[in-house]
């Protein structure tokens, strides 16, 4: 079983972005933890970064066919971008929204979402414990369907 993982815009900047919001992590770093986190569940998972809209939405086309499940920190574009929502409902995979920080106790223009409709579910400020978290959340629903 592989689950996609994609990370949207400035996210390859994690570590020099704001780590009281973000963590320290580099994203580097990030997905090891990922990678060692999937390791341990006996899944395999394949990270993507692209700051660009049409990127993301590419990757998605091209490898959704086949996986068990995505996790998507889709940055900023979380907040509007109808054509990566509609690439997502396309996969017709489970999906987990995961942010960093919690967009809830910030800008009221972040606290929208064009994703959480179509997402399994939303894992918001736990910095990169919700990655981890949401993939333990996506295998567990995928085994208890199996
Ligand atoms: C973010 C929150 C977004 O509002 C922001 O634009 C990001 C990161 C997070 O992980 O907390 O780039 O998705």
């Amino acid at each position: 079983m592989t689950y996609l993982v994609i990370h949207g815009p400035n996210l390859n900047m994690l570590g020099q972005r704001d780590q009281q919001l973000y963590g320290s992590d580099t994203l580097a770093q990030l997905d090891a933890r990922i990678a060692a986190h999937a390791k341990e569940l006996g899944v395999a998972v394949r990270s993507f970064q692209a700051n660009s809209e049409g990127a993301i939405i590419d990757f998605l086309q091209a490898s959704a066919k086949g996986a068990a499940g995505i996790i998507i920190n889709p940055g900023a574009y979380g907040h509007y971008s109808y054509a990566i929502h509609d690439a997502l409902v396309d996969t017709r995979l489970p999906i987990a929204e995961v942010h960093l920080s919690n967009v809830y106790a910030r800008e009221s223009w972040r606290q929208k979402s064009v994703i959480s409709p179509i997402a399994r579910g939303v894992v918001s400020g736990f910095g990169w414990r919700g990655y981890t978290a949401a993939l333990d959340l996506l295998v567990a629903l995928a085994k208890e369907k199996s």
